[in-house]
This record gives structure tokens, sequence and C-alpha cells, in this order.
């Protein structure tokens, strides 16, 4: 049994694989990819992340929607994908992916205890807004913030500041959650609460940065922050 934590102001949630499915994009066109499917999904992912740390230690942000676009086009050549249609499909479908089922109740949990709620991702605003917008919760969020207005990506410092400076609450008071295990040692290197979302039942990795707590989904959040 995890020890409860208290004193949280606002929840600061990653977008994509915490929130979002990235995985939904992929198996709503499975038919059009064949049986590469779940190894494209993977694959793209996995590029996709590291692009970003890449592109940080070369000094050369780019919008993640094109950092996600490059990536794709990597792994579609890497599986010998070639129909220009599942680029279109793949890329249009990230504009809308799938909330976890357990996201909604959590949310309206979280509001009825007091407990605000944010969005901070590598998602450039332009492909952020449409995704919370089509899944009917942009109204459960006080802030979505991007790492485009630092110029970099996460782990970059200048990201996680961008909670206090744009909604005014200390590292202290903020429990971030995330399911990329680096990301959550990275917020909590920086000064955040961090509850790591382990869906895949991984292992930590050995960085910096002390994870205060784990969960298997998001729906065990309010009772993890005292929150009925
Ligand atoms: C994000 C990625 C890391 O939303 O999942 O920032």
């Amino acid at each position: 049994m995890t020890d409860p934590i208290s004193g949280i102001e606002m929840c600061v949630f990653d977008a994509y694989g915490t929130l979002y499915d990235f995985n939904s994009a992929v198996a709503r066109h499975r038919t059009a990819i064949g049986a590469r499917a779940d190894a494209l999904s993977e694959m793209w992912r996995s590029k996709q992340i590291q692009y970003t740390w890449l592109r940080n230690s070369m000094a050369a942000y780019a919008p993640f929607w094109q950092v996600t676009g490059e990536a794709l086009d990597h792994c579609l050549a890497a599986h010998a994908i070639t129909d220009p249609s599942v680029r279109d499909k793949l890329m249009g479908a990230y504009l809308a992916l799938d909330p976890f089922p357990e996201v909604p109740a959590m949310l309206d949990r979280l509001a009825r205890g007091g407990v605000r709620s944010a969005i901070l991702s590598n998602g450039n605003p332009e492909m952020l807004e449409p995704m919370v917008k089509a899944s009917g919760l942009a109204d459960r969020f006080d802030a979505v913030l991007s790492v485009d207005a630092v110029g970099a990506f996460k782990v970059d410092p200048r990201v996680y500041a961008l909670v206090e400076a744009r909604c005014g609450v200390r590292p202290d008071k903020v429990c971030f959650l995330s399911s990329n295990c680096w990301d959550a040692h990275g917020a909590a290197q920086f000064g955040f609460t961090v509850v790591w979302v382990n869906r895949a039942s991984a292992p930590d990795d050995n960085l910096p940065g002390r994870i205060a707590a784990q969960v298997k989904d998001l729906s065990h959040l309010p009772a993890l922050l005292g929150v009925a």
C-alpha cells in the first residue's frame, strides 16, 4: 500500500501515453497496415521520443508534429510500407487519439475534490488542441501547456518550469503524472511530486529524480491524493 500524497493543488499530466493512447492511431488503421501494425506502433513511438532527446542535445528544436512525422517516415521505410495513404491516415489519427477509458471520471473526481488539472506535453499547440477538443475533455483542464513555449523538449527543466510560470502553482504543490518513466524522473528531478503511471508494469529506470508513487492506471490517482 502506497502512502497517500497530501497538499497537492494541481495535477499536471503528460499527454501521449498518459491521458491519450498513442496506440489508438495504429489500432484504427490496422487493416490498412496489416500484420506489422503493432511493431510499427512501438517503433514509431520509440523513434519519436529518441528524436526529441537528440534534437535537445543538438539544440535543434522542431515542433513535435514535424518530429512525429519524421519518425513515422523512418518507421514506414523500415517496414517497407510505401502506400502514402497510410502516412496520411496515421498522422490524421494522431490529432484525435482516444483518451484512456478511466480519464474522464478521474478528472471529474479531482475537480470535485478541489484539485486543478493541466496538461504539460511535448506536443505543439496545433496538435494538442484538436486532440483535447475531439476527446470532449477541453473544459476539464485549467491549462494545456506545450514545450513549444520554451523551444526544447522534455526533460529540459525549462519545460517543467512552465507550470509555475503559467499556472502560478509552486512545484511542491504539483503532482506530475506520466506513463513515460524517463519523463517521470525528469519531473521528479525538477522538484515535482511524481506519480508514474506504470501501465506496462515495467521496471523502474535508473535515473536521477525520486518517483513518489506508482499506479497501474489513473483510476487510482484520486484516492492516492486523498480525494474521495
Ligand atoms: C508528451 C509525451 C512525452 O506528451 O508523451 O509530452
